[in-house]
């Protein structure tokens, strides 16, 4: 099975749902670790996995160059074959980007290119969207700017709030992760300039 890790800040619900995936027959990746940048839910639920956890914190670096190397160096030890950021929340330095180019998988809460960044679903609701969704995309160096591997929209209700609206998202955002990390790993992409595609 592929070696993924997977880098998570917050409740890691995503993270589960690939957790619960990897202990199922036959899903073709398994987590060799996960990592966070504070202490986090995230974490703990890589401890009630078993599976073992670093924690990587911007404040105890002089600088984000100096964490950036500290973060690139603990997912090394563990050769992924991919790095999924699940709800990470910390913007990945150019070293990190380079030791694992075009292996890195992130989702994002919105259809992406709209709604980029931290508050997309806030900043959906704002905007009075219809229609938002949820983006599974390779990380490049810009802001949730790379490659598309897969969509799914998410219906904008009239009495959504924020937490609502972003429940609904992570409904879909946990099934369709599962399935790009299970399609890269056993098929890869391919790309051509700025458009990606799961081989199937
Ligand atoms: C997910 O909705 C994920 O797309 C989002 O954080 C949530 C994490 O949920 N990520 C971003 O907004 C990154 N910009 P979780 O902590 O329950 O897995």
């Amino acid at each position: 099975p592929a070696r993924v890790v997977v880098l998570a800040s917050g409740t890691g619900s995503l993270l589960q749902s690939l957790v619960d995936a990897t202990v199922t027959e036959n899903y073709p990746a398994r987590i060799v670790a996960v990592g966070v940048d504070r202490d986090c839910d995230a974490a703990r639920r890589a401890d009630e996995a078993g599976i073992p956890h670093f924690r990587i914190g911007l404040r105890d670096y002089a600088d984000r160059a100096e964490w950036d190397v500290a973060l690139t160096d603990a997912a090394s030890t563990f050769e992924p074959d991919l790095v999924v950021t699940a709800g990470f929340m910390k913007i990945l330095g150019g070293r990190f980007l380079d030791a694992f180019a075009g292996r890195i998988v992130n989702t994002h809460p919105a259809l992406l290119p709209s709604f980029p960044g931290a508050h997309a679903v806030r900043d959906a609701l704002d905007h009075g969207v219809k229609l938002t969704g949820s983006t599974v995309h390779l990380v490049d160096s810009g802001v949730d700017t790379g490659p598309i591997l897969a969509q799914e929209a998410v219906p904008v209700l009239d009495d959504d709030d924020e937490a609502a609206l972003h429940e609904r998202i992570k409904t879909v955002e946990r099934r369709l992760l599962v399935d790009v990390i299970a399609a890269m790993a056993t098929t890869g992409v391919t790309s051509d300039g700025r458009k990606a595609q799961i081989i199937r």
